[in-house]
């Protein structure tokens, strides 16, 4: 063992735990125990790629296979116009934000029966966060006014 490793050993053995390190040691600990509890914060820049699985059928603009996602949050399920939904769709009493929409890109199948998206779900909770937020920013932004 080299001197300085020596040094530090014996350093760090003489270290008497004081009042403060103490309290410092018990904040970090709660710190990491928070991040690690805390729901993953979607990261909107990723979401952009994950909504690439959703383009198929969907643009914010205009309805295709699916309907436009412009101004999809706070917007009740199944309300664009000239859109020919479901019924289940409009009849859910859904209105889009993250919870709903978490749980209905799960697994649309099972969170609408009788939904005619014919989609399986984002089933990775990452993914699904990413989204989002992706879709939060996009379908607010000023293209879509
Ligand atoms: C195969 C085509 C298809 C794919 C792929 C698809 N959707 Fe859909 N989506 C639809 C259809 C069709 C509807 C209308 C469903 C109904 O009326 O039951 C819909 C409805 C929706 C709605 C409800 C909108 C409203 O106005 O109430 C949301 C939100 C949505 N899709 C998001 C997504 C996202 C996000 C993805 C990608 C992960 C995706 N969809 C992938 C076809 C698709």
């Amino acid at each position: 063992m080299t001197p300085s490793k020596q040094n530090v050993l014996i350093k760090l053995r003489h270290l008497k735990p004081s009042p403060t390190s103490m309290v410092l040691s018990a904040t970090l600990l709660s710190c990491l125990v928070l991040l690690t509890n805390t729901a993953h914060a979607g990261d909107p820049l990723t979401g952009k790629d994950i909504y690439n699985r959703c383009i198929g059928c969907h643009s914010f603009a205009d309805n295709r296979t699916g309907p436009r996602h412009c101004n999809l949050f706070g917007r009740k399920a199944g309300t664009v116009q000239g859109f020919d939904y479901s019924d289940a769709m409009r009849n859910s009493k859904i209105v889009w934000n993250e919870t709903t929409l978490d749980a209905f890109l799960k697994a649309p199948l099972q969170n609408i029966p009788g939904t005619i998206m014919g989609y399986a779900g984002v089933k990775n909770d990452r993914e699904r966060a990413d989204l989002i937020a992706y879709l939060k920013q996009a379908s607010g932004s000023s293209e879509c006014k």
